[in-house]
């Protein structure tokens, strides 16, 4: 790649880095993985943040499957058939936000002390069908909040933490409507 292409034509300030800078970075703290004198966010915050999203999940997937269990015992079957469904992709999520935080070279944390002071949403059993996807619908409402607040706070200074927490609000959003709708459908 040429360095000159990388220039703003109608300015002398480079709109890239140039390819020399860019390399001679890259081989500095090569201990740093995908962490690079670029990243511009504040990497201890940011891994703290994902770990308590960690904690938010796991405390989701948690829930769904108490949930699961017990529809699935009082024979509500589409309803329990959904509790699985976000059990698994609560799980997913889960995957995705410890993964970015090794890559951040950071640890993620799956202790159960303290998990459910560091979660978000709550964990709450219910007692009846209705309390079950009310107290999901709730948790979503709390995770949706978290995630956009999170969002909002890395902005531009780390795109790819960024795009991910994106896709799971964006997938948490799905969550909230499915049970808006399951709950909806148990009305009169
Ligand atoms: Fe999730
Ligand atoms: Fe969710």
């Amino acid at each position: 790649m040429e360095t000159s292409s990388l220039k703003n034509l109608s300015k002398d300030q480079p709109l890239l880095s140039d390819i020399q800078t860019l390399r001679k970075r890259a081989r500095q703290h090569i201990e740093g993985g995908a962490v690079t004198s670029g990243y511009a966010a504040d990497r201890k915050t940011v891994i703290k943040l994902l770990n308590e999203a960690l904690a938010t999940e796991i405390v989701c997937v948690l829930r769904y499957k108490r949930h699961y269990f017990m529809a699935a015992g009082i024979h509500a079957d589409p309803v329990a058939t959904e509790f699985l469904e976000h059990a698994n992709e609560e799980m997913l999520h889960a995957d995705r936000i410890a993964e970015r935080i090794v890559q951040l070279r950071g640890e993620p944390n799956f202790s159960p002390d303290g998990l459910s002071l560091r979660s978000h949403a709550e964990y709450v059993e219910g007692d009846s069908l209705k309390e079950m996807i009310k107290e999901d619908l709730v948790a979503e409402r709390v995770a949706i909040e978290s995630y956009r607040e999170m969002v909002a706070y890395i902005a531009e200074k780390d795109p790819t933490t960024r795009r991910m927490l994106e896709e799971i609000l964006a997938s948490e959003e799905e969550h909230a409507d499915d049970l808006a709708s399951l709950l909806e459908g148990l009305k009169d």
